[in-house]
């Protein structure tokens, strides 16, 4: 991070799969103007991409090297690899559960870290994730930890796909999501915990614009505390 960069302020919100933490970033950085890290995408990117070469995604170093020459580029609702729209194929559940595994490799992780410290740009950045506020962006003056129990957001991904054409079956969608969780919450490289000044912010009985709200609400207080803190 360079001192520049310091200065441009990071939300960060961190949760477990399907807590909503796209949705709800997505929309916060459409409300305060800002740029979104979907780094869940570049773990997804990863597996995609080493699944296409035929890399062996038991070895560690070969998946690294996969993450470190990523082609990729964003661009609205397209992610780019290699020049190809791979934004309908990263969302698949194979490929979550595939970047899942992957993403336990500390080789990728250190491999896809200034990639994502590169979206720290004015006026400011929405990163989502799993270790933004631990790993990533330690500094990042509010940590959003998003919760919400894992029916809940088994139902909402079985929605989803079903909107999108994609058959989905609750029973299954509910087993993954708990060995997901399993493997992400245990996992000895940047497991997915909150913060210690992360807050915590529980969505299973919330709404999208309620939950939203919450997050915009703890950003304006901490900017009143810091004008106040100039103005003292
Ligand atoms: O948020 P997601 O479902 O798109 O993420 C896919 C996988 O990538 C997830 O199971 C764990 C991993 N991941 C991670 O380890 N660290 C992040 N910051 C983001 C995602």
């Amino acid at each position: 991070m360079t001192s520049a960069s310091a200065d441009i302020p990071v939300i960060t919100i961190d949760g477990p799969t399907a807590s909503g933490k796209g949705t709800i970033a997505h929309r916060v950085a459409q409300a305060l103007g800002w740029a979104v890290l979907d780094s869940g995408a570049l773990y997804r990117l990863t597996a995609l991409a080493a699944q296409q070469k035929g890399v062996d995604v038991g070895d560690e170093a070969a998946v690294a090297g996969v993450a470190l020459d990523l082609d990729v580029s964003f661009q609205g609702e397209q992610v780019l690899l290699d020049g190809q729209d791979v934004g309908a194929l990263i969302r698949q559940e194979s490929i979550g559960n595939l970047a899942s595994r992957v993403a336990a490799y500390g080789p990728v992780r250190q491999a896809l870290l200034e990639r994502q410290r590169a979206f720290r740009l004015a006026p400011g950045l929405v990163a989502d994730g799993r270790d933004m506020g631990t790993v990533v962006f330690p500094d990042a003056p509010l940590k959003i930890f998003l919760v919400a129990d894992v029916r809940a957001r088994a139902e909402r991904r079985c929605k989803q796909l079903k909107e999108k054409g994609i058959s989905a079956n609750l029973s299954g969608l509910l087993e993954d999501m708990r060995a997901r969780d399993e493997r992400d919450r245990n996992r000895a490289n940047a497991p997915l915990v909150a913060a210690p000044d992360a807050k915590t912010v529980d969505s299973s009985s919330l709404s999208i614009d309620e939950t939203v709200g919450i997050v915009l609400d703890h950003w304006s207080s901490l900017g009143f505390r810091a004008a106040a803190r100039r103005a003292d």
